[in-house]
C-alpha cells in the first residue's frame, strides 16, 4: 500500500540496564508466558495522515481507551512466526513473507489499516536482533513473534476504526502443547459444534476464531484430549484443528502412500507450514500429495481397512504434532501414527527444522543476523 509505514521512519529507544528483565530457565518457558525486554508499535491515525512513525521501546503496558472498538467488537488481528537460532549461530525467520500477506489479508476483512508487508519485516527484524539473546540456544525452543494489530477508535459504532495500532510482541517459548508421552496429542471432534462457515473469516487469523472455542476445548480436555478438531456440514468434513491444520496419510486406491490436507476452501486457516508442507512432499517421489475434501466416513473406513497410516498437525506454534487418537460421538478411535516405521510426519518435521534452524540452505528461511 502507498501509504504504509516505513521501516526507514523506524525510532529505537533502549531499555535501561535496570528494566532488562532476566531470562528464564529453558525448562520454565511453556508458552508465551515470558516476554522480551523490548517491543514495537505504530500508531495509525487516519485525521493525522494514517501511519506513523514505527518505534521500538523498552517493553511496556498499553494504554486504550475503554471503548475502543477492539474491545468491544473483536476489531482486531494477529500473527505467530518464529525467529530460531541456527547452528551457525545465525537468526533465521520462516517465510515471513507469508504472514504479511495474511495480515494485510485480515486487516481489509476487518476494515483495519493495510501496510507494506516488507516495511514491517525489517521493524521485526531490527526488534530481534535487539533483543537477540532472547532467541534460545536450543533447537527445542524459538522466539515466538506476535504481531498484533487492533482497532482503538474510541467509539461504539460497528465500523472501520479511524485509529489503530500494531505493535509486535515477542516469547521464548517451547512446545505448545503438553503431549502424552509418545508426543502424540489426541483430539476431540463434536459435530455439534463449528469454527467457521462459507463467506466467514476462518480463512483470517482474527481473535474471534479462537475465543469462542474456549468453551470446547475445556469440554475437550475433561474427556483427556489436548484440542479440538473442527467439523463441518452434514457431511462432518475435517477442516482444522485451531491451533493447527490437519494432515493424514492414508494408502490410496492405487495402492501409493498419500498425504492429504483439506482445501484452502475458505473455512481453514492458510497455514504457512501447511503450504511448506506440501510444497516440500510435493517433491518427494514417493510421495502422493493432495488437498481433498476428507469426511469423518471416510476417515474411519480408511482406518477401518487399514489404510490410515498418520494423522498429524502442523503450524508455527505446534510444528508437526502426530496425532494418535480422535474422540468422536462416545467412541475413542485409535489412529496408527505412533505404530509407523518410518512415519511421513517425522520426515517432514525434521525437514522444516533442518530448514529453520540452519541445518539445510533453503529459500524458505530467511538470515536476519
Ligand atoms: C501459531 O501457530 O502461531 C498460532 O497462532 C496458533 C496459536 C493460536 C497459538
Amino acid at each position: 500500500p502507498e501509504f504504509s509505514f516505513k521501516y526507514s521512519d523506524l525510532q529505537v529507544r533502549l531499555a535501561a540496564p535496570y528494566q532488562l528483565q532476566p531470562k528464564p530457565d529453558a525448562s520454565a518457558l511453556g508458552f508465551g508466558k515470558y516476554f522480551t525486554d523490548h517491543m514495537m508499535k505504530v500508531h495509525y491515525h487516519k485525521e493525522l495522515g494514517g501511519w506513523q512513525k514505527p518505534e521500538i521501546v523498552p517493553f511496556e503496558y498499553l494504554t486504550i481507551h475503554p471503548a475502543a472498538k477492539a474491545l468491544h467488537y473483536a476489531i482486531q488481528l494477529f500473527e505467530g512466526m518464529k525467529a530460531y537460532r541456527g547452528i551457525d549461530d545465525k537468526l533465521r525467520l520462516f517465510r515471513p513473507d507469508l504472514n504479511m500477506e495474511r495480515m494485510n489479508l485480515a486487516a481489509q476483512r476487518s476494515g483495519l489499516p493495510m501496510f507494506d508487508g516488507e516495511e514491517l519485516i525489517g521493524c521485526i527484524t531490527r526488534l530481534i536482533q535487539i533483543d537477540q539473546e532472547w532467541v534460545p540456544h536450543s533447537e527445542t525452543s524459538t522466539l515466538y513473534v506476535r504481531p498484533t494489530l487492533i482497532g482503538t477508535e474510541p467509539t461504539f459504532g460497528v465500523m472501520e476504526p479511524d485509529s489503530a495500532l500494531l505493535f509486535v510482541i515477542m516469547s521464548p517459548v517451547s512446545a505448545y502443547y503438553k503431549t502424552r508421552s509418545d508426543g502424540a496429542v489426541s483430539i476431540y471432534a463434536d459435530p455439534s459444534v463449528v469454527r467457521a462457515f462459507p463467506g466467514g473469516v476462518g480463512n483470517r487469523k482474527v481473535g474471534s476464531n479462537y475465543g469462542p472455542t474456549i468453551e470446547v476445548t475445556a469440554r475437550a480436555a475433561k474427556l483427556g484430549h489436548q484440542q479440538v478438531l473442527w467439523l463441518f456440514g452434514p457431511d462432518k468434513e475435517l477442516t482444522e484443528v485451531g491451533a493447527m491444520n490437519i494432515f493424514v496419510v492414508y494408502i490410496n486406491e492405487h495402492g501409493d502412500k498419500q498425504l492429504s490436507t483439506p482445501p484452502l476452501n475458505g473455512l481453514i486457516l492458510p497455514g504457512v507450514t501447511r503450504r511448506s508442507i506440501l510444497e516440500l512432499a510435493s517433491q518427494w517421489e514417493d510421495i502422493t500429495v493432495k488437498e481433498e475434501v476428507i469426511t469423518m466416513d471416510r476417515l474411519i473406513d480408511l482406518n477401518n481397512q487399514g489404510r490410515l497410516l498418520e494423522m498429524f498437525g502442523a503450524g508455527t506454534a505446534v510444528v508437526v504434532t502426530p496425532i494418535s487418537n480422535v474422540g468422536y460421538v462416545g467412541e475413542n478411535i485409535h489412529i496408527p501414527t505412533m505404530k509407523q516405521s518410518q512415519p511421513l510426519f517425522q520426515r517432514l518435521k525434521d525437514t522444516l527444522l533442518a530448514i529453520q534452524y540452519g541445518h539445510i540452505d533453503h529459500p524458505f528461511s530467511r538470515i536476519i543476523s
